[in-house]
């Protein structure tokens, strides 16, 4: 009678050809919770099955995509709508507010034509949510004048002739009213740097540089 063949170490045999007595040690019959048991592994399993639950909750309570209401603050009022959660703060403002002093140019963060102030901040409002806005204080050109009294910086664009088209100039205006609430005496170099995110295709950046380091008075607004 022929005897079972002993496999070579590392040779990948069917079990069934394996003598039994050339078994090392018994087979352990493991299921995979008494595995997940025997290593110590049965907290983290259930921190993941946690994480899971409570990635659930969170897909449950998405907004969106309907228009869902929220409310924006913009140079000190308060305003309610209603808008779909992927409308930018450009957008918002623009269409529903009628607030149309900055513009939409490049719709994609890199003129600077739309640029607003977030919490004294200067931000493309074409790359910012209106959602992401909420409950923080949004600040246009539109609010710069003090009744028919031009705010300095646009006072300082009219004398030093910083402005030409009405596309880039609201933009200006506003980088440059970050920039001097942050840094009343700015060098030429920091206010080149503050606005070298603004684009001007005609070429006014010597008066806008000039009124930028003219403007004086500005106080936080
Ligand atoms: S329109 Fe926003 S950066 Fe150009
Ligand atoms: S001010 Fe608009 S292109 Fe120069």
């Amino acid at each position: 009678m022929a005897s079972k063949r002993v496999p070579r170490p590392g040779e990948c045999t069917p079990e069934a050809e394996i003598a039994p007595d050339a078994v090392a040690s018994p087979r352990l019959d493991f299921g995979r919770r008494a595995f997940l048991k025997t290593v110590g592994v049965g907290p983290l399993a259930a921190s993941v099955v946690a994480a899971r639950e409570a990635e659930a909750q969170d897909a449950a309570a998405a907004i969106g995509p309907a228009a869902v209401p929220i409310a924006l603050t913009v140079n000190g009022r308060r305003h309610t709508l209603q808008v779909e959660p992927r409308v930018t703060l450009l957008d918002a403002l623009r269409d529903r507010l009628d607030l149309t002093g900055q513009k939409r140019v490049c719709d994609r963060g890199s003129c600077g034509a739309c640029t607003m102030l977030v919490d004294g901040q200067s931000v493309y409002a074409c790359s910012m949510l209106a959602i992401e806005a909420q409950g923080r204080e949004i600040r246009t050109v539109e609010g710069l004048t003090d009744g028919t009294v031009l705010h300095p910086v646009q006072q300082a664009f009219c004398e030093h002739d910083g402005l030409m088209c009405g596309f880039c100039t609201p933009g200006f205006v506003m980088a440059t009213v970050a920039l001097l609430e942050a840094n009343p005496s700015p060098t030429p170099d920091e206010a080149r740097r503050a606005l070298d995110g603004n684009i001007c295709r005609c070429g006014t950046y010597k008066g806008v540089l000039e009124a930028a380091l003219a403007a004086k008075g500005v106080r936080r607004g």
